[in-house]
C-alpha cells in the first residue's frame, strides 16, 4: 500500500466513475483510471482539463482478467481502489448472463483479491441501483429501504423491506415549500 498512491477507479470512464474523478481531483487526490473503453465526449466534459491526462495514462483493461487486475494494482500501488466497473445494462445482461457472473461477480472478486494481495488500505465496492425498490422519497439517503435477497421483480415478495425510519416531517415541495400535487401522491403511496 502507497499512502501517496492514486485512487484508481475501476470503471473510471463510466458516469459514475468520472463524477467521483472530478470530486477526487478536486480534492487533491491523484486519480488512476480503468476502464475497458476511454471516457465519452460527455464523460470528458466531466473530468475538464484533466481529461487528456486522465486518458493518455489510464489502464485499458478488463476487470474479469485476473492477471490484468493484478498487474494494475501491483505497478499503481493506489491508496484505495474504488471499484465501479459492470456491465449494468438489463438488456445485455438478460442476453448474456454469463456476462454478469465473469464482470459483475468475477470481477469483483478480482478486485478484492487484488486488494487483499497488495494491502491496499481502503477498497470500496459500489452498490448497484438495482438494489433499490421503488422510490419512497428523495433525497434518498442511507435510510432508504432496500431490496433484499429473494425480493424484486417476479419474485412477489415486493412488501418485504427492510424497515427504515418513517421521515418525520411532512414532505413538501421544494419549490412552493407546501405540498403540493406530485408530493401529495408520493407521500400517499410511501410507506404502503
Ligand atoms: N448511476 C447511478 O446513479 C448509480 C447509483 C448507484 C450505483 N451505481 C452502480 O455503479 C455501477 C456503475 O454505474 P454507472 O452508472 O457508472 O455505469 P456506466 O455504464 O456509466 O459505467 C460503467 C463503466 O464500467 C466499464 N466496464 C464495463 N465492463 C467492464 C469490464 N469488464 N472491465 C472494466 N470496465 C468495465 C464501462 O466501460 C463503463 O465505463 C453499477 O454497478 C451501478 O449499478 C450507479
Amino acid at each position: 500500500m502507497s499512502p501517496a498512491g492514486p485512487v484508481l477507479i475501476t470503471g473510471g470512464s463510466g458516469f459514475t466513475g468520472v463524477h467521483l474523478a472530478r470530486m477526487l481531483l478536486d480534492a487533491g487526490r491523484p486519480v488512476r483510471l480503468l476502464d475497458v473503453a476511454v471516457p465519452a465526449a460527455e464523460r470528458r466534459f466531466v473530468l475538464g482539463a484533466d481529461a487528456d491526462a486522465l486518458t493518455e495514462d489510464m489502464i485499458t483493461a478488463s476487470v474479469d482478467d485476473w492477471s490484468a487486475v493484478l498487474d494494475a494494482v501491483r505497478t499503481t500501488r493506489p491508496s484505495a481502489i474504488v471499484h465501479i466497473a459492470a456491465v449494468v445494462s438489463p438488456e445485455v445482461l438478460a442476453r448474456r448472463p454469463n456476462l454478469a457472473l465473469q464482470v459483475n461477480l468475477g470481477g469483483t472478486v478480482n478486485v478484492l483479491e487484488g486488494a487483499r494481495m497488495f494491502d491496499v488500505a481502503r477498497t470500496v465496492v459500489f452498490s448497484s441501483i438495482g438494489v433499490l425498490p421503488t422510490r419512497q422519497y428523495e433525497p434518498i439517503d442511507v435510510a432508504h429501504p432496500l431490496l433484499l435477497a429473494g425480493e424484486g421483480p417476479n419474485t412477489g415478495s415486493m412488501a418485504r423491506r427492510r424497515s427504515a425510519p418513517r421521515p418525520s416531517a411532512t414532505p413538501t415541495c421544494s419549490a412552493s415549500g407546501s405540498t403540493c400535487g406530485s408530493c401529495a401522491r408520493r407521500r400517499s403511496t410511501a410507506w404502503a
